[in-house]
């Protein structure tokens, strides 16, 4: 059988599985977990450890028909100045909650789209955020970027307040694409926003891309790669297209028969990690790359790569902060996410109370499984000695799903006395394998597809 034929008769193109940016998902939370349980899990942070913050800000002045983040249209600056007072109210909150002398060792802005806030928010947000959690000597402040919806003015302001990276939204430079997914983004823009953030002295730089929007094939995606590799980004990413009109009611202005199809997206990703190979990146999990030199790609040699809802990070710190609407804290006994529509956010913060609505509370066996799942994701493998070394003896748990997984995929993992390994050709499965280790599967959710 030729090799994508047997990927296809493991489930590569008919599975819907999560992506595991956490474990469980954010779908199988439950609201009897909310800010009763956040004031609780804030408070009892240790304050010598620091945390990280993540902050949501859930605008965009277009909304680009392919996109499935959680935001809204605006054409006016006024629902994001009020929410700015809202994430202020948030701030004064938590303030009152998290335990003196906290700090932060990493934040990270994204959304919609961070940058449509002017100079002024800008610095008043940042700063806000910096009155009740004090940045450490090294922090680390990184923020999504949208080149069409940025300038000068903009990157200043945020250099200002310490953004030392920066992650700018691509997709596909065609404009048979770009038109196709309703988001016109000139080359020469990206170009000159590149420009303006190294010029502002932010030299770790990300770029997004996406595989399977409509329109796309071989030669245009040869092309797309070609121009952003010109730009020398530090780090990219590389999402499949996640087409789910039933949760984004946007993407129904997507033409479902401009797709490519299985194959041919299979072939696009290929062609994709094939180019970011040659020209030096080194593949980190699923869909990331990094210069070998870069913080990504030596926590990825090392064993020090991990998992959160930004997709891989370096970043080993166990607490992160989730402010804004739809944001999810992670927090020491598990997760708690924010109300996720912004009106029943600002309701919540403006009744005075945090504004968790739904979360999840870690059992013992919950940690097991999500540090399998994020070994997988990460390393492409489950290294047993060091699941014994935290969680003791994993056995019972782990090894008949090992068992069940070595014998289902036979031809793509290798199973030895220590570790269960993916090999590079069943890569594409890696999430169909950690789902094998999820006891959370919810009813009725419909993820996208794996490949
Ligand atoms: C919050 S957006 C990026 C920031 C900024 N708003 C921009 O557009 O440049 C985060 C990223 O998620 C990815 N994304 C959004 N919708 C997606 C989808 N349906 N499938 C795959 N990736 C998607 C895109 O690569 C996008 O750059
Ligand atoms: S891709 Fe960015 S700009 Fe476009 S709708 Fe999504 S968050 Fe907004």
């Amino acid at each position: 059988m030729k090799q994508i034929d047997r990927l296809r008769s493991l489930g590569l193109f008919d599975a819907r599985v999560p992506r595991y940016t956490s474990y469980p998902t954010a779908p199988v939370f439950s609201p009897e977990v909310g800010a009763a349980h956040q004031v609780k899990a804030l408070a009892a942070l240790n304050p010598d450890e620091p945390v990280s913050v993540y902050l949501h800000i859930p605008f965009c002045e277009r909304l680009c028909w392919f996109c499935a983040c959680r935001t809204q249209g605006t054409k006016t600056l006024s629902p994001v100045e009020s929410y700015i007072g809202t994430l202020e109210q948030e701030l004064a909150l938590l303030k009152d909650t998290l335990p003196a002398g906290l700090r932060m060792g990493r934040m990270h802005w994204g959304g919609g789209t961070p940058t449509i806030l002017p100079p002024h928010l800008i610095h008043r947000l940042a700063q806000a955020v910096r009155a009740v959690i004090p940045p450490t000597e090294d922090h680390e402040f990184s923020v999504e970027i949208d080149p069409t919806m940025v300038d000068p003015d903009k990157i200043a302001a945020l250099a200002q307040e310490g953004m030392n990276r920066a992650s700018i939204g691509i997709q596909d430079f065609d404009p048979k694409v770009q038109q196709a997914i309703g988001r016109i983004q000139p080359f020469d823009v990206t170009r000159a926003c590149v420009e303006d953030l190294r010029a502002a002295g932010v030299h770790s730089l990300n770029a997004d891309l996406v595989y399977g929007l409509p329109h796309q094939d071989i030669a245009r995606m040869d092309d797309t790669i070609s121009k952003v590799l010109e730009l020398e980004p530090d780090r990219l990413a590389l999402f499949g297209y996640a087409h789910v009109p039933w949760v984004s009611k946007r993407q129904q202005l997507i033409d479902e028969e401009a797709l490519p199809k299985e194959v041919e997206r299979y072939e696009l990703a290929k062609l994709a990690a094939q180019r970011f190979k040659d020209a030096g990146f080194d593949a980190i999990g699923i869909d990331h790359f990094a210069r070998s030199g870069d913080t990504l790609a030596r926590a990825a040699r090392t064993g020090h790569l991990r998992r959160n809802f930004q997709g891989y990070t370096d970043d080993t710190c166990p607490t992160l902060i989730g402010l804004g609407a739809s944001s999810i804290s992670r927090l020491p006994s598990g997760y708690v996410q924010n109300a996720p529509a912004t009106a029943a956010y600002i309701q919540r913060i403006e009744s005075g109370t945090l504004a968790g609505s739904r979360g999840h509370v870690m059992t013992e066996e919950d940690l097991l499984r999500a540090r399998v799942i994020e070994m997988l994701m990460c390393d492409f493998r489950i290294n047993r000695p060091a699941l014994r070394q935290v969680f003791g003896d994993t056995s019972n748990i782990v090894d008949p799903l090992i068992a069940q997984v070595a014998t289902r995929f036979s031809d793509y993992v290798e199973l030895s006395e220590n570790y269960l390994d993916i090999s590079r050709a069943g890569r594409p499965l890696t999430r169909i394998i950690a789902s094998w280790f999820d006891a959370h599967v919810p009813d009725g959710v419909k993820y996208s597809q794996a490949s």
